[in-house]
């Protein structure tokens, strides 16, 4: 049939996989391209690397920093601006770790829309895979073109046609290398820690020097490279090369003062009574020994539920009522059962005296 055999053995690979069985010779093999996508071994350091950004005079200082954040209604920390400035300037990534609704993953949307760049996203999770993370065949768009090919007798011109962008389906990584409108994009690597070691290492290449080789393609380098950020809950220890490329920031619970700003931000339409209520009983929830503590993202959850529910002041009854808003473990609920929650709001609201 004249087409070659690599791309017979991938075909047949693929239609027994699809099938649950074999090749039809008794032996399932394995496909030769996909898994062979990989990097080129030899990118200098990162930091190597100047580029010069269209949108680089819109973050000339920390202050510039926090003011695009804060027109994004993000409310960062000096340190957090600082860490984003450096991360921007240096073209380095960013690596932000901490508690689970704190803010990590909006940061990174933030920070696109604020500088009008398009906003890529990873989403890890256990198994993810180079070929999901970056780019795979489309194997049904080469079937079809094998097919018509044949029906048009013309399968001779198609056997180089076959591993051309064309046919090839562009996973986050990929398009992050690839230019964009506005300037390079924002590539978001949403909760590294939920991958394997494996993976870390081929991001640890692919972020070295942004670029890829793709054995049927060749190499594909961005002309400028992404802003990335990476972010962490910390189930695992991410692996120490990674981190040492790139600048980390903890992101912690806020402190009080810091809460209030966000909920403000986010949750406007709440009376300030009952938004500092609402965040020192949170923060006050937050030094017991729970199972999973709130985060940010509960506090303003709670807020709109309250404001839904037409409460002007927190009672031990409307705490017991809207627990769920925060509290989305049933030992933890329990835990707060009888006069509990009326200790910790007494006690919460005897700090809001004291600020
Ligand atoms: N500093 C902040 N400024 C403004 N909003 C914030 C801030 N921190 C958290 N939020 C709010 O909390 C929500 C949850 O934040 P986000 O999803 O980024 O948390 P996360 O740290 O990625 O959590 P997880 O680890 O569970 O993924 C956001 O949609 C946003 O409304
Ligand atoms: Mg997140």
């Amino acid at each position: 049939m004249g087409l070659s055999r690599p791309f017979w053995r991938a075909a047949q690979w693929r239609v027994a996989e699809a099938a649950g069985g074999s090749t039809g010779r008794g032996v399932t093999e394995k496909p030769p391209p996909l898994r062979q996508i990989g990097l080129d071994p030899r990118g200098g350091p990162l930091s190597d690397t100047r580029w010069n950004r269209e949108g680089e005079s819109a973050v000339e200082n920390i202050e510039a920093v926090e003011a695009l954040l804060s027109g994004q209604d993000y409310v960062a920390g000096r340190a957090l601006a600082t860490v984003v400035f450096l991360a921007l300037r240096l073209n380095r990534p960013l690596f932000l770790e901490g508690e689970p609704g704190t803010g990590k993953t909006e940061i990174a949307r933030a920070i696109a829309t604020g500088l009008g760049r398009r906003l890529i996203r990873l989403q890890c999770y256990e198994g993810l895979d180079v070929a999901q993370a970056l780019a795979e065949w489309n194997f049904a768009a080469q079937m079809i073109a094998i097919r018509s090919a044949e029906a048009s007798g013309q399968t001779g011109a198609l056997r180089q046609d076959l591993f051309t962008e064309e046919f090839l389906i562009e996973r986050p990584l990929l398009q992050a290398l690839r230019p964009q409108p506005g300037g390079p994009p924002v590539l978001l690597i949403d909760e590294i820690d939920r991958t394997d070691e494996p993976f870390e290492a081929f991001l640890l290449e692919a972020l070295s020097d942004f670029q890829v080789t793709i054995p049927e393609l060749g190499t594909i380098k961005a002309a400028e490279p992404p802003i990335v950020i990476l972010t962490s809950n910390r189930t695992r220890e991410v692996h120490e090369a990674l981190k040492r490329r790139c600048l980390y920031h903890w992101v912690d619970y806020p402190a009080f003062e810091r809460e209030l700003e966000i909920l403000q931000a986010r949750a406007p339409e709440a009376a300030e009574a009952l938004s500092r209520e609402v965040v020192a009983f949170v923060q006050r929830l937050r030094q017991e020994d729970l199972f999973k503590k709130p985060g940010v993202a509960e506090t303003i959850d709670w807020a709109k539920c309250l404001l839904a529910l037409d409460v002007i002041a927190l009672s031990p009854q409307v705490i017991a009522d809207t627990l769920g808003a925060i509290l989305k473990y049933q030992d933890d609920i329990a835990r707060l059962q009888g006069s509990e929650a009326t200790r910790l709001l007494n006690e919460a609201r005897a700090g809001l005296g004291a600020v």
